[in-house]
């Protein structure tokens, strides 16, 4: 498996598994326990996801050592440091081990103290050494030079929308400059890259490479140096979606891919989001 060096030095493999929507209970069971079976050596959960509970109970069932297994997982909301803290330890004890690879601010405020009180939690969290590496996710380039007028320690990952109608390269750009590394969510822009100009485009680089489009776009994430945790919940796709590494794109065929970017989200936009002071 390929790793990511994030830049404190922790290896961060470049797929992985996500489980949004993956439900709490026997599904997240089996899910986590199959990729883990199958070769994944990492899992994107957060406490939103609610699901922290079987994931850890399948990575402790899975055999493996822990420190084998990259584990992230995501502050659920901004609140008192006391109460992030709680969720924090929470986290932990569902997750069955004392500490996490990798912890993400899950969506920024659009009050930009808030922002900078959470990551001042996470750096406390980071000194103490139960957290691997610390990060934001849904951070636009402004929310990140906003959060780094008053923080000690640079975000390692940006986990973000990414696929190929939102490629993401001049926000990769940047945070390539940071020494951030870039992670995506909703590869599959929820179904869309089988319609439209994305089916056509992507349909005849999977013919040539005798793979499906999932596996296409995960490899084209990866050629560029992009964190991958595709979700599926059916054993088969994680199979296939795990086969994705072992792809190789021309460098014609990534830049077919990123001309598809038609700055499209299908998830919210982090500058339009409900979270924060709006009338102010
Ligand atoms: N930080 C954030 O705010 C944020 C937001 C969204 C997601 N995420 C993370 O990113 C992960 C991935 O994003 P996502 O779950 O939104 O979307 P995704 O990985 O793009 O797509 C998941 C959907 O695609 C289907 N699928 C997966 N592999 C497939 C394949 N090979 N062929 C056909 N269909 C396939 C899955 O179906 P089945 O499961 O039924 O097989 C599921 O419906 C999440 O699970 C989560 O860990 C983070």
């Amino acid at each position: 498996m390929k790793m990511i060096r994030l830049s404190n030095g922790v290896m961060m493999p470049q797929l992985g598994l996500g489980t949004f929507l993956v439900a709490d209970g026997d599904v997240a069971y089996q899910t986590t326990l199959h990729a883990l079976k199958v070769g994944y050596r990492h899992i994107d959960t957060a406490q939103m996801y609610q699901n922290e509970g079987s994931v850890g109970q399948a990575i402790k069932d899975s055999g493996l050592k822990r420190e084998e297994i990259f584990i992230t997982t995501k502050q659920r909301g901004h609140s008192t440091i006391k109460k992030m803290r709680e969720q924090f330890e929470a986290s932990l004890e569902k997750l069955q081990t004392s500490y996490v690879d990798l912890y993400l601010i899950h969506w920024p405020n659009h009050d930009k103290k808030i922002n900078q009180q959470t990551w001042s939690l996470f750096e406390e969290l980071y000194t103490e050494g139960k957290v691997k590496a610390i990060g934001v996710s849904n951070f636009q380039r402004h929310h990140i030079e906003d959060l780094m007028e008053t923080a000690t320690i640079k975000p390692m990952v940006n986990q973000v929308e990414l696929h190929p109608g939102l490629s993401q390269i001049p926000l990769q750009t940047y945070l390539k400059h940071e020494g951030i590394a870039i992670e995506s969510y909703g590869p599959l822009m929820k179904g869309g890259v089988f319609e439209g100009i994305w089916q056509e485009g992507l349909s005849k680089i999977a013919e040539k490479h005798n793979a499906t489009i999932p596996q296409i776009i995960i490899a084209w994430g990866l050629a560029r140096g992009v964190i991958m945790i595709p979700k599926s919940v059916t054993p088969s796709r994680i199979e296939e979606n795990f086969k994705s590494k072992d792809i190789t794109l021309s460098e014609e065929e990534i830049l077919t891919i990123n001309q598809l970017n038609r700055g499209k989200r299908v998830y919210t936009d982090p500058d339009n989001s409900p979270w924060g002071p709006y009338s102010e």
